[in-house]
């Protein structure tokens, strides 16, 4: 079975759509088959591994985006995906493995003029649509907004696991904190709509320290998000082995440029003369081993 992991905070800007780009082409590389969902209107990770031209085509007439499969008759999810999303110039693929479906900024009206149906709220639309294709696939991952609306409902209902990208410092340790407050009164909310097959609903599993500056100390910050998630953990709000992941991202210019170039960081790296093993491309493919690992414990 797919292990479906959202990457949420209720902190904007933390990294997680940079995350969860380079983490899931990481795990491509590695051999892994793996779905990307972009669940955030603003359509970041859609824009950059489409890039503006195959994007503009789907955001000018809403065909395959993520919103038309809640307008009903119009599209099913499996026929929205995204094949091997990455393409070089001359559309050839550059990461087999790596799906996409992708959003536009029609997305917004998800959380507007969308009514739906009060007892088939969109995530349960959205989960059962999932479950036809998720054997195909080893991880499905969520990039979500800093919000728990609708959009990001639908990611935090059908996954098994949550991780918390944040910065270290105190607006993402309270977004860290505003994040399990409102995962709760989600989990409470949706509760009748669960199936036994299911399993429980997703908590936080880990946090991820993202865009850390050479030389810069963060034993503090971290040494207080630690102790917040063990408050947490003694609760049973969070994981029982939630943690504060080994690896973190190092703050690296690269991680900008790829989103310019339209490729994750793992493919800049190889067309450019950086190969040393002491870098940012080495922390992301850490990363992706340490969610491998870290499924082993769930
Ligand atoms: N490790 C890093 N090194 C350098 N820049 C980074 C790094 N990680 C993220 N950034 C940059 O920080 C900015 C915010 O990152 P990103 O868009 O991934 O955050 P986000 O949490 O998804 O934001 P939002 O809440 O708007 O969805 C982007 O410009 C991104 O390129
Ligand atoms: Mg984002």
């Amino acid at each position: 079975m797919a292990r479906k992991i959202s990457f949420i905070n209720y902190k904007g800007g933390v990294g997680k759509t940079s995350l969860i780009v380079n983490t899931a082409a990481a795990l491509a590389k590695q051999g892994h088959r793996v779905l990307l969902f972009d669940f955030d209107t603003q359509s970041n990770a859609s824009i950059w591994l489409l890039k503006l031209d195959r994007w503009n085509k789907i955001n000018s007439s809403g065909v395959g985006a993520i919103y038309s499969i809640f307008d009903p008759g119009k599209a099913q999810l499996k026929d929205i995906i995204v094949k091997d999303v990455v393409e070089g110039k001359e559309g050839e693929k550059l990461l087999p493995g790596l799906d996409l479906v992708p959003t536009a900024f029609n997305l917004v009206d998800l959380e507007g003029e969308y009514t739906g149906d009060p007892k088939r709220p969109a995530y349960l639309q959205f989960y059962e649509q999932l479950a036809e294709i998720e054997g195909n696939y080893d991880y499905i991952l969520f990039d979500c907004p800093p919000n728990i609306l609708r959009a990001s409902q639908c990611g935090v209902f059908s996954s098994n696991e949550i991780y918390v990208p944040s910065n270290p410092d105190a607006l993402s340790l309270i977004g860290f904190t505003l994040l399990v407050e409102k995962l709760g009164k989600f989990h409470q909310l949706s509760a009748s709509f669960r199936k036994s097959a299911m399993g429980v609903p997703a908590q936080v599993q880990g946090i991820i320290f993202n865009s850390i500056k050479t030389g810069v100390d963060i034993e503090v910050p971290k040494m207080r998000m630690q102790l917040r998630l063990n408050q947490f953990r003694a609760a049973k709000r969070v994981g029982p082995n939630s943690k504060i992941f080994e690896t973190q991202i190092r703050d690296a210019m690269i991680v900008r440029r790829a989103v310019t170039l339209g490729l994750p960081v793992v493919l800049v790296m190889q067309e450019g003369a950086d190969t040393a093993q002491d870098s940012v491309i080495n922390d992301y493919r850490r990363l992706a081993s340490e969610i491998v690992r870290q499924g082993a414990q769930l």
